[in-house]
């Protein structure tokens, strides 16, 4: 049984929200985000070219040439509950993404959600990753979490928010205009619901 359908026979409800929004860049970019589809392949891949090897980098934390056929299909075949993305395109030419913003649940710890976005070089700086960020709070908000404040939650955590500040500077800029960030042990940016009891969780 997926965790959407334990959750479901559980009571707890799982709103798809599959909108899309629009924003205008600081620049006047105007700009049309929505949820990732299958068929998104290509123009992610098409995103990833144009990226610069040190964003890829902050983006994997490793230095990675290209995604294979696999890394695209885990990419762009999500179930939109556990795993949920948004593509970012210029709404003045639609086949141009510039930006992506997902986040994923962690397995062993459902109600915590690893938050990622990548926005292209040459569109950074112009508010669109705090946009994304936030679609992606919006989102995990509207059903049902609770997005906690930020918060170093242990001697490990303050070593990987250490390396955030050295490595990645314009996260750390980012991360406090979201109003309920997460610095988590294992891994980095986190968004997580509190509010979960520890049995409920194991039950899971
Ligand atoms: C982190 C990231 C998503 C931020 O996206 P963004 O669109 O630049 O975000 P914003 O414009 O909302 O804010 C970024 C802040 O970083 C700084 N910044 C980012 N790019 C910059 C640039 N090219 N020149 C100057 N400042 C820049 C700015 O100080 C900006 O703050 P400001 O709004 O006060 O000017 C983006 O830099 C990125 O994709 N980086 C590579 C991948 C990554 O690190 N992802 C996060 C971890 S998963």
């Amino acid at each position: 049984m997926t965790r959407a359908a334990k959750d479901a026979a559980q009571g707890i409800a799982h709103p798809l929200r599959l909108e899309q929004y629009r924003t205008t860049l600081r620049d006047g970019t105007p700009v049309l985000v929505r949820p990732i589809r299958p068929d998104d392949k290509e123009l992610i891949r098409q995103g990833f070219d144009r990226l610069s090897p040190a964003s890829r980098y902050r983006r994997f934390l490793s230095p990675v040439d290209e995604l294979s056929d696999a890394e695209l299909r885990y990419l762009t075949e999500i179930d939109y509950v556990d795993h949920f993305a948004w593509a970012a395109l210029r709404a003045d030419r639609p086949n141009e993404g510039i930006g992506v913003a997902r986040y994923i649940r962690l397995k062993e710890e459902p109600e915590v959600a690893e938050a990622a976005v990548t926005v292209l070089d040459e569109y950074q700086g112009k508010g669109l990753g705090t946009f994304m960020y936030k679609t992606a709070i919006n989102n995990l908000v509207s059903s049902g979490w609770k997005v906690q404040s930020d918060t170093v939650r242990s001697p490990q955590a303050n070593r990987v928010w250490l390396n955030l500040r050295q490595r990645n500077p314009d996260t750390v800029k980012v991360i406090p205009r979201l109003g309920g960030s997460t610095v988590y042990e294992a891994s980095g940016v986190v968004l997580r619901r509190p509010n979960v009891k520890r049995h409920q969780r194991r039950s899971r």
